[in-house]
């Protein structure tokens, strides 16, 4: 396994629209477990392929640090509700915005056999499956984001002087 570089909002790769795998060969195997090593040292909940430069359907999540999620080919299926709050991503290190998204989704995925399974999720779950699959149509949080970005170094500050 290996940690890859990670590629930063504005580079060409992360607005490319991502191709379906057809199959796992030995290659597309290293390339989950790289991605979930290179997630887990970021400290992010969510890694899509193309963040480190692969155009393909492929997104690993695990928000809780014990739970990985492997989802090759996923497609949303169902979402209901409403989430408002800040999300924040591995490509545009150091800043956070406001985003709605659904408080549930369901989707279809398939898994390191090629075995088509079900994962749903509430809340940042759900907001993770969001995330990670707009990256695999080319799209980065920074579209939906309501207001302007903040610098966490900010957000987390402002969080300290409430307690
Ligand atoms: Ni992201």
């Amino acid at each position: 396994m290996a940690i890859r570089t990670i590629r930063e909002y504005g580079d060409e790769v992360l607005a490319a629209h991502c191709k379906e795998v057809k199959e796992v060969t030995p290659r597309i195997n290293e390339l989950i477990d790289d991605m979930l090593e290179t997630m887990y040292d970021a400290n992010g909940v969510g890694l899509a392929a193309p963040q480190v430069g692969v155009l393909k359907r492929i997104v690993v999540i695990d928000t809780t640090g014990d739970d990985p999620h492997i989802l090759i080919n996923p497609v949303i299926l169902e979402t209901s509700g409403e989430q408002t709050g800040y999300e924040g991503c591995l490509s545009l290190p150091g800043k956070s915005g406001v985003v709605t998204r659904p408080n549930y989704a369901k989707v279809k995925a398939y898994d390191r056999n090629m075995h088509e399974f079900i994962l749903e999720g509430t809340e940042l779950l759900a907001r993770a499956i969001c995330h990670e699959l707009d990256h695999l149509d080319g799209h980065m949080y920074v579209e939906k984001v309501e207001g302007d970005l903040v610098d966490n170094e900010e957000l987390m500050a402002e969080n300290e002087d409430e307690n």
